[in-house]
């Protein structure tokens, strides 16, 4: 029998990513981040879309190239089709398509939120079904109930920003470069976390709200700077650690939750936040505690990057789950 072997492409944000999978094994992911963004402190769409499509092509055959396999050996293009940004979405799924009629194979779609959880499936070891995904970035925060791999539920989300976006803005408050995040992570090791306290937001059932923090700490700060202008300097470490504290803290009373509702053992977390080394740490204690099984994929595969979305298209195409040709990108797509 012959191999099955695609080509994945993501682009949602601001990482151009391409992938070369064969029988289920991801055999590279080649990711081209975007620097352009820095200087404006969040991602420009406009200037995503055009870094799309410079860098694609080359990315593209970086990981055909190293993948060792001839475009003419694939069997299928595959391509995230939302969520995100339209216009770098419009890049990857005009590319994939048109590759893919080039070559007279067919096309895959993946939903980028489906690829998260997938992630899991790309290294050992993998979670058994059923397991709860905390998928959390800086354009999303939800729990999944993932079935098997291609039946998942979402059972809970933000309703406004997510918390990688709540990492990012308080950052941004403290006057910290973007993306603010990992620097909060930083400076929260050498910070006491009850230094200060910040808001924790309870929305009904396992739903999540981040925005209210940054109105906090911006009147905080505010007050704070009227009679000491030093006050950020001299607190940072403090001032991070409590955040971080309370997005944490958010994070996990949600999903202990979730996890007690539906009556799962196995615990996943996905996305850029999943570096976070504080989460990571109180996870670590509350799974020792509870008795989860606690699974954090590599960190290459929790940014965005197109391992997962070529591990998502390997299961749609075992399924015989293909696209036609006139699909179109979705800025917002569910589960
Ligand atoms: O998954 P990702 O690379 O891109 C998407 O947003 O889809 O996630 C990026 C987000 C940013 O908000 C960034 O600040 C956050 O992940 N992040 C972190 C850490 N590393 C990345 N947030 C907190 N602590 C970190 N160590
Ligand atoms: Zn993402």
């Amino acid at each position: 029998t012959k191999d099955i072997s695609i080509l994945a492409i993501e682009s949602s944000c601001d990482e151009t990513s391409a992938s070369i999978i064969v029988n289920g094994k991801v055999l590279n992911n080649i990711v081209a981040t975007q620097s352009v963004h820095e200087k404006y402190g969040g991602v420009v769409p406009e200037l995503a879309s055009r870094a799309h499509q410079e860098n694609l092509i080359p990315v593209v055959q970086e990981a055909v190239f190293s993948s060792g396999i001839a475009k003419e050996d694939l069997s299928a293009v595959a391509f995230t089709r939302g969520p995100g940004l339209m216009g770098s979405l419009l890049v990857g799924v005009s590319f994939a398509k048109a590759f893919a009629y080039g070559l007279g194979i067919p096309i895959i779609e993946v939903n980028h939120m489906h690829a998260h959880v997938l992630a899991h499936f790309i290294d050992e070891p993998k979670p058994e079904f059923p397991f709860i995904c905390l998928t959390v970035s800086g354009g999303h925060t939800q729990l999944v109930l993932v079935k098997s791999h291609l039946e998942m539920e979402v059972i809970g989300e933000t309703r406004d920003d997510a918390v990688g976006e709540a990492f990012d803005k308080t950052a941004k408050l403290l006057g910290l470069p973007y993306p603010g995040g990992p620097l909060i992570d930083k400076y929260a090791k050498a910070g006491n976390p009850r230094a200060f306290e910040f808001p924790i937001t309870r929305m009904p059932e396992l739903d999540y709200s981040f925005s209210g923090i940054k109105t906090a700490v911006l009147y905080f700060l505010r007050d704070q700077l009227a009679t000491n202008p030093n006050f950020i300097t001299e607190n940072l470490n403090d001032l991070c650690a409590s955040i971080q504290y309370s997005l944490i803290k958010m994070l996990t009373i949600k999903l202990e939750k979730a996890v007690k509702d539906y009556g799962v053992k196995n615990v996943a977390i996905a996305g850029g936040v999943s570096a976070n080394s504080g989460l990571r740490q109180t996870l670590d204690e509350l799974a020792r505690k509870k008795g989860w099984e606690l699974f954090v994929p590599k960190f290459e595969y929790c940014t965005d990057n197109a391992g997962m979305i070529a591990i998502a298209a390997h299961y749609k195409y075992l399924a015989g789950d293909f696209t036609t040709m006139d699909v179109a990108p979705l800025a917002k797509m569910k589960i």
